[in-house]
C-alpha cells in the first residue's frame, strides 16, 4: 500500500468514527431537548446543542456518502494494474 493510500485510509477511518461519535452526541441532545420541551424549559441554546452536531454530521455524512463512488471510479481508471 502506498503512503498516500495509507494516509487516506486513516482519514476515512477518522471521519467514520467522528460521524459515529457525533451521532451519539446528537441523540443525547435530542433527548435533552425533548425533556426541556416537556418541562416547558426549552431555550434556543438547547436547540443549538442538537443543531451543531447535526450540521457536522451532515458534512462527515456527505463525505462517507461519496466515498464508495470515488473509490470505484479510481479502481476503474487504474483498471486493476498493480502499482
Ligand atoms: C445529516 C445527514 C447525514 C448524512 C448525509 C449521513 C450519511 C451517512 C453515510 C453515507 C454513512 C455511511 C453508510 C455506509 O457506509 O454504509 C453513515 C453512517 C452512519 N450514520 Fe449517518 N448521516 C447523516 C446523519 C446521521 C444521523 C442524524 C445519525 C444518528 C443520530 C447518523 C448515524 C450514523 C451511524 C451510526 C453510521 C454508521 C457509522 C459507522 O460505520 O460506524 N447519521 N451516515
Amino acid at each position: 500500500m502506498r503512503f498516500e493510500d495509507r494516509e487516506e485510509a486513516r482519514l476515512n477511518k477518522w471521519i467514520r468514527q467522528t460521524h459515529r461519535w457525533l451521532s451519539m452526541a446528537f441523540t443525547a441532545a435530542v433527548v435533552v431537548n425533548v425533556i426541556a420541551i416537556a418541562e416547558k424549559k426549552y431555550t434556543n441554546s438547547l436547540g443549538l446543542l442538537a443543531v451543531v452536531p447535526l450540521a457536522l454530521q451532515f458534512f462527515t455524512g456527505l463525505y462517507l456518502f461519496v466515498l464508495p463512488c470515488v473509490t470505484r471510479r479510481r479502481a476503474r481508471s487504474s483498471s486493476g494494474t498493480a502499482e
